[in-house]
């Protein structure tokens, strides 16, 4: 029988140890994606979230015995994500990290030629790992390259001794020029000497000390809703499936972008040595209202032929006007049978979402809960 309290308080168990696996903006708190699993479904129904960052919800889904699917479009999230409902073996990571180490001497030459940024975020040692991993780990494809690519992400950066750079914060990478001054005001502009064998030896040894977390049936698929939905649906269909809860909370209008701020995570993963200002679809700072409101429709109208009759629909967002009413109308009409219960959720704290975005009064968060009941 599976004890909530003992997964979102402390680290008792494998699935508290692996449940908050990765630093993410905008992420649940972990005892809601529990509380709202346990009340609004049963053990065995299926589950959806279109827009599952860093998979909160499909953790406690699976956790509590639902079959659970979410899509994430950004890299970092999914792999967060898909990592913690499966991780490999610690034999198997830890092996393949020390054949990743023994590449690092082919990088000196490389890492010679890094921008400065990277020279004074990270000591050569460090810098040259990061480059073997970022040239061999076939993270996409592979359950061991995943999980040891989805550990170096999490401690990538952050405070001194908690992450492999200088300091920095863990969220959310700086921009370049940003973080080199700082470091300047600060008498940072050398990186701490750190082994990155013992240091990830260490996490892993934390992370593992209790097991495997036990996940029933869940999945989170790399890709945009609006493209995967239309192959989800043709599944449940053959085979029959309806799901009963949608769960999610969709990208706020206007209030972060989660490529820029996680720049230096997605260049671990092979993207641009420098941030770039993204131009595909989905990967800004949504600032057309047009586009903004033409997504929520495309994946909440596709989900809505995902459901059954007396499914639920929770969706968390942000109150502010346009992000709240647009998605208010949009699953009125595509829930028109379903009744409609808004909660409204201030912040208990200051979020990253308050502290970097907007941080006007009407800032905080608010549930809108639908059902047939
Ligand atoms: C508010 S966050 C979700 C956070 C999540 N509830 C958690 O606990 O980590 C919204 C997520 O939607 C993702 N997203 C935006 N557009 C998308 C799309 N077209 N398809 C799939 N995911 C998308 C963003 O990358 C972001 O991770």
């Amino acid at each position: 029988m599976i004890n909530v309290k003992d997964i979102v308080k402390g680290f008792k168990t494998p699935e508290s140890r692996w449940a908050r696996f990765g630093p993410y903006y905008a992420m649940f708190p972990l005892d809601f994606a529990f509380e709202v699993v346990e009340q609004y479904s049963n053990i065995g129904d299926f589950i959806i979230d279109p827009f599952a960052g860093r998979s909160s919800s499909i953790y406690a889904g699976g956790v509590l015995g639902r079959h659970s699917l979410g899509i994430e479009i950004n890299p970092v999230g999914w792999l967060y994500g898909t990592v913690k409902l499966q991780p490999a073996g610690k034999s198997e990571v830890i092996c393949r990290l020390f054949e990743i180490y023994s590449k690092r001497n082919y990088y000196k030459k490389a890492v010679e030629r890094m921008p400065l940024f990277y020279r004074m975020c990270y000591c050569d040692e460090v810098l040259k790992f990061l480059l073997a991993s970022r040239k061999h780990l076939d993270w996409e494809n592979d359950c061991v390259d995943a999980t040891l690519m989805s550990i170096l992400l999490v401690y990538l950066h952050g405070k001194l001794g908690e992450g492999m750079s200088n300091k920095m914060m863990m969220t959310k990478a700086m921009g370049i020029n940003y973080s080199i001054n700082w470091w300047k005001k600060h008498n940072l502009t050398t990186p701490p000497e750190i082994n990155p064998i013992d240091f990830i030896m260490k996490k892993l040894d934390w992370r593992y000390k209790k097991g495997i977390p036990a996940v029933f049936d869940s999945h989170v698929i790399l890709g945009d809703s609006t493209i995967e939905l239309d192959k989800i649906i043709q599944d449940a269909q053959e085979a029959d499936i309806r799901f009963s809860l949608l769960f999610t909370s969709p990208p706020y209008f206007s209030v972060t972008n989660y490529y820029s701020d996680q720049w230096l995570r997605l260049w671990l993963l092979g993207g641009s040595e420098i941030p770039k200002s993204r131009k595909e679809k989905y990967k800004t700072r949504f600032s057309s209202k047009k586009d903004y409101y033409i997504l929520l429709n495309n994946v909440f109208g596709k989900c809505a032929s995902l459901v059954d009759k007396n499914s639920t629909i929770y969706v968390r967002t942000d109150r502010r006007d346009f992000t709240f009413n647009s998605t208010l109308e949009i699953l009125h009409n595509h829930f028109p049978q379903h009744k409609t219960e808004i909660r409204d959720r201030p912040f208990r704290k200051r979020t990253q979402t308050e502290i970097y975005g907007n941080s006007s009064v009407e800032n905080g968060e608010i549930d809108i809960i639908m059902s047939r009941k």
